[in-house]
């Protein structure tokens, strides 16, 4: 096991959304220190080497980042179909993980992780870097504080656009590589918020199409759900709004919370509108937001709190019941679209063959392209 005090030595592979993380790691220079960044891409490698200067060696492959003995931790950006392969590399030469989502194809494939992870110390921290924002920590805060306790109703909304450019990259928009189209790449954030703030979900109908590009997998989303705590959500998703937005709304019996934030890709940023019930909940709300100190947000956030982890034992940011809890719904939501939105109760049943492979039987889901 490699040491867990100080700053941590940290590669990155993959350097699409890579780069978010590196950026994030020059931000937190006192507790990272980048050795190595990876990508079998040589353009996109020299690229971010050139701009990361001389500090982090330029590697193509995996095993040269894992043979070297300064690196800590790896962060996996690369293509979905890959992670599970390359997690149990990465946790084999017994180093810690950082992997974007989807964390794995399937609920079989995370019960594998488990497994692998049981095998030695190093750990594994899934990303859900667009829950750590000022608008959601604060609902979380008045949560903590009493508030916001009685859940109606929440409506959430991942409306962006997505063509053929993005589409020209070949593991995207095809079930072998992507996994799964809105409901498993774009709107898995927006879902993660809805259960960080009201919990697991009890029933799921959901219905999916593919509408707007010409793939395999679905891009548009409508989804109906009954929470375990008896609260009621609406999801909405397409890859085929003329702009990228998103939104999300809670109803609670005490106060109606909007996210305000102009960035789409940064829904959990403030401002977020919150709306009491009465002039007193509202004094009361002020007091307690005023109490919150501030705090990092994005994938900054996601990475001191994985350093706090590593070095100090204090909870991860995301951890991996979350991040079932997230493959568990896109699982309901393709068995329910597979039966035309025949509701389907989490937690799924061990042997439900869903838990193997979340694809539907005729290779798709309604296709009426615009
Ligand atoms: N958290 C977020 O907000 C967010 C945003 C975008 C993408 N993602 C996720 O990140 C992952 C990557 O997405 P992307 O959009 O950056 O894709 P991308 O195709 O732009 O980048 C992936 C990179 O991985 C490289 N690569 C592929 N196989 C490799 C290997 N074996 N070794 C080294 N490098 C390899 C490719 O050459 C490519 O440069 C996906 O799982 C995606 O869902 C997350």
């Amino acid at each position: 096991m490699k040491r867990t005090s100080g700053a941590l030595g940290i590669a990155v592979v993959g350097l699409g959304v890579g780069q978010h993380h590196l950026d994030a790691l020059a931000a937190l220079a006192a507790l990272y220190e980048v050795r190595a960044v990876c990508d079998l891409d040589e353009g996109r490698l020299a690229a971010t080497a050139r701009r990361l200067g001389t500090k982090a060696m330029a590697l193509r492959h995996l095993d040269d980042v894992l043979a070297d003995p300064s690196v800590d931790i790896v962060a996996l950006c690369t293509p979905p179909h890959l992670h599970l392969a390359q997690i149990r590399q990465v946790l084999a030469a017994g180093k810690h993980v950082v992997c974007e989502k989807p964390l794995v194809g399937s609920l079989d494939e995370l019960a594998q992780l488990r497994l692998a992870l049981a095998q030695g110390e190093a750990q594994v921290f899934p990303v859900f870097q667009s829950r750590f924002g000022e608008g959601l920590r604060q609902l979380k805060h008045l949560q903590a504080c009493g508030f916001a306790r009685h859940a109606l109703v929440a409506t959430i909304e991942t409306h962006w656009r997505r063509g053929a450019e993005y589409y020209a990259t070949a593991w995207r928009g095809r079930w072998a590589t992507e996994r799964g189209g809105v409901c498993l790449t774009q709107a898995i954030h927006a879902h993660d918020m809805l259960t960080h703030v009201l919990g697991p979900v009890h029933t799921v109908s959901a219905q999916l199409a593919t509408r707007v590009n010409d793939i395999e997998v679905e891009d548009c989303l409508a989804a109906a759900l009954r929470m375990a705590d008896g609260s009621l959500a609406s999801l909405s998703a397409t890859l085929g709004a003329t702009s990228n937005r998103s939104r999300l709304r809670f109803l609670f019996a005490d106060l109606s919370v909007e996210s305000a934030s102009a960035n789409p890709y940064r829904p959990a940023q403030g401002p977020w509108r919150f709306e009491a019930a009465t002039p007193a909940i509202e004094a009361q709300l002020h007091e307690a937001l005023a109490a919150l100190p501030p705090a990092r947000e994005g994938f900054e956030r996601l990475f001191e709190l994985i350093h706090a982890s590593l070095r100090n034992g204090s909870p991860p940011p995301v951890t991996l019941d979350e991040a079932e809890a997230a493959l568990s719904l896109v699982t309901a939501i393709y068995a329910s679209a597979a039966a035309d939105g025949a509701p389907i109760a989490l937690p799924l049943p061990a042997t439900d063959p869903a838990r193997t492979d979340w694809r539907p039987a005729g290779g798709g889901f309604a296709k009426s392209l615009a």
